[in-house]
C-alpha cells in the first residue's frame, strides 16, 4: 500500500447516523498528526458534521463521493491509506468502493452485517486485494468484532496452554442494552426481500460456510445452522434461543478459521444463541423474547404491517438518542472445550450501546489500527475478516479504549453464565 497518500483515514458515510458516531471517535481520540478526511455526497452537509465534531476535526478535508458515479469513489480510494465506510445497505450501496479500494491497494474497513454482500465481495475483490495488498475488512462493528476477537483469543489461549484444538465453542449473548437504526433496519430489509425472492440466495444465506474462502475443504461437522428454537443446554446448563446475529457473527467466524488454514481446529463447531439463565422462568422469558423477535421480523417482511412498522421506526439518519447510546451495554461470554478437554470461558463486553457508541468505538479502532499498527498485524492481504486481518492488535486498542476482552481456563461453569439476561430497550 502507498504511504504517498493526501490522507490517513477517511470516513465515508461521515453525514449517516453511524458515520457520525465514527467521526466523532476519531475525533476526540485519533493521536494528533493522524490526517483524517470526510467523505460523503453532499459538501454543505458534510460542513455542518465536520463542524459539530470541535476543534480536532476544523481541518479536516472534506471529500465529495457517489457510490454510484465510480470516478468519484475511484477517486476516494486512491486519496487516503484507510477508507472506512458507513454507507449502507452495502448491498445496494457498496460494492463500487470496495472494487476500488482492492484495486488501489487501499485498506477497508466498514459496518456490513448482509452475508449476500461479503460474498459477492469475496468472489468480485478477493484475488485482486490479494495482489495489491489490500486488507478489505467487513464486519467491524458489534457484528462481528466480538465473536471474531473472542474465538481467535481462545485460540491463543488454547495453543498457548499446548491444550489441542477448540472443538465445541458457544458464543452466549449474556446481556444486551441498545436500540437500532434507520439505515440498519433498511440494511435487514433490503436482505429480507432478497432472500424472499430467490431460493439461491436463501441457500447462500443459510450456508454456515457462506462465506468460506474454499467450501469443498470444509469439514463436515454434521448440522450447523444457526438455532431456531428455545432448547436446555445441558452443557452449558441454561435456557438457549435463538441470537439475530448469529447468521453473520457464524460465518465471519468460520471464515477466519478457514482463512488461517483451519488453526482453531478441523473440528471447530462454533455457535451463538442467547442465553436466558438456568431456572424454569428463562424458558419461558426465552419463548417470549424470540416470539418478538420472529413477530418484528415477519412484521417487517410484508406489505401492510411493513408500511405501518417503519413509520413508527427510525428513517435512514435517524437512531438511538444519546441517553440509549450512554445507557447501553453488552456482554458476551465464548465458551469452548478443545480436543485435550479443557475448558475455556471468553468474556467480551463493553459499556455503551452495542450498535452504535460501542461499534462506532470497534470501526474507528479498527481504521487506526490499520492506519498506524501496520508492523504489528497479520502479514495477510485480500478480503479478510476483523481477526484476520488485525488480530490481537484490535484486541489491545479496544481494551485501551475500555472494552473488555479476557479469556481464562475454567473447570466449572461460573454462576453468573446461569443469570443471562437480555434487555431491549
Ligand atoms: N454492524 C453493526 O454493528 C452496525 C451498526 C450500525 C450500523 N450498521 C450498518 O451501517 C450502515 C449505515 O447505518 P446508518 O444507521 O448510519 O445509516 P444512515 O444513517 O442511513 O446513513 C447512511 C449513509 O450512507 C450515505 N449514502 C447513501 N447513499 C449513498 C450514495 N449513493 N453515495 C454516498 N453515500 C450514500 C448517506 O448519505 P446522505 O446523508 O447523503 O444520505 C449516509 O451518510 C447500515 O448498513 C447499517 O446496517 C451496522
Amino acid at each position: 500500500m502507498s504511504g504517498d497518500r493526501e490522507l490517513d483515514v477517511v470516513v465515508f458515510g461521515a453525514t449517516g447516523f453511524a458515520g457520525r458516531l465514527v467521526a466523532g471517535h476519531l475525533a476526540g481520540h485519533a493521536p494528533g498528526g493522524v490526517r483524517i478526511g470526510l467523505a460523503g455526497r453532499s459538501e454543505r452537509r458534510l460542513a455542518d458534521v465536520r463542524a459539530g465534531l470541535g476543534a480536532a476535526a476544523s481541518a479536516w478535508p472534506l471529500l465529495v463521493a457517489d457510490s454510484a458515479d465510480p470516478a468519484s469513489v475511484a477517486a476516494l480510494a486512491r486519496a487516503a491509506r484507510v477508507v472506512v465506510s458507513t454507507v449502507g445497505p452495502y448491498r445496494a450501496q457498496g460494492l463500487a468502493l470496495v472494487e476500488a479500494c482492492a484495486a488501489a491497494g487501499t485498506d477497508y474497513a466498514d459496518l456490513t452485517g448482509e452475508v449476500l454482500f461479503v460474498r459477492d465481495s469475496i468472489d468480485r475483490c478477493h484475488e485482486v486485494a490479494a495482489g495489491t495488498g489490500a486488507r478489505i475488512v467487513h464486519c467491524c462493528g458489534f457484528d462481528s468484532v466480538p465473536s471474531d476477537l473472542g474465538a481467535l483469543l481462545l485460540h491463543h489461549a488454547a495453543r498457548a496452554d499446548d491444550a489441542g484444538d477448540l472443538q465445541d465453542t458457544t458464543l452466549v449473548l449474556a446481556a444486551l442494552k441498545g436500540g437500532i437504526s434507520g439505515g440498519t433496519l433498511a440494511s435487514l430489509m433490503g436482505q429480507q426481500e432478497e432472500v424472499r425472492a430467490s431460493a439461491e440466495r436463501r441457500r447462500t444465506v443459510g450456508d454456515p460456510y457462506a462465506l468460506s474462502p474454499d467450501r469443498p475443504a470444509e469439514p463436515d461437522l454434521g448440522d450447523e445452522r444457526d438455532l431456531n428454537r428455545i432448547t436446555y443446554d445441558s452443557d452449558l446448563r441454561m435456557w438457549v434461543g435463538p441470537f439475530a446475529m448469529a447468521g453473520i457473527n457464524t460465518r465471519v467466524v468460520r471464515r477466519s478459521n478457514a482463512l488461517q488454514d483451519w488453526a482453531y481446529g478441523r473440528r471447530f463447531r462454533y455457535r451463538e444463541v442467547a442465553g436466558f439463565g438456568s431456572s424454569p422462568a428463562g424458558a419461558a422469558i426465552g419463548a417470549a423474547v424470540s416470539g418478538a423477535l420472529k413477530a418484528a421480523e415477519a412484521g417487517l417482511a410484508f406489505g401492510p404491517s411493513r408500511a405501518l412498522l417503519t413509520q413508527l421506526l427510525p428513517a435512514p439518519g435517524q437512531g438511538p438518542s444519546e441517553q440509549t447510546r450512554r445507557t447501553g451495554y453488552f456482554r458476551v461470554q465464548i465458551h469452548t472445550r478443545t480436543s485435550a478437554g479443557v475448558r475455556y470461558l471468553g468474556r467480551i463486553q463493553a459499556k455503551g450501546d452495542p450498535g452504535y457508541a460501542a461499534t462506532s468505538v470497534m470501526l474507528g479502532e479498527a481504521a487506526l489500527c490499520l492506519a498506524l499498527d501496520r508492523d504489528q498485524l497479520p502479514d495477510r492481504a485480500g478480503v479478510l475478516t476483523p481477526a484476520t486481518a488485525m488480530g490481537t492488535a484490535l484486541a489491545t486498542r479496544l481494551r485501551s479504549a475500555g472494552h473488555t476482552l479476557d479469556t481464562r481456563q475454567i473447570t466449572e461453569l461460573p454462576a453468573h453464565t446461569l443469570r443471562a439476561e437480555v434487555v431491549f430497550g
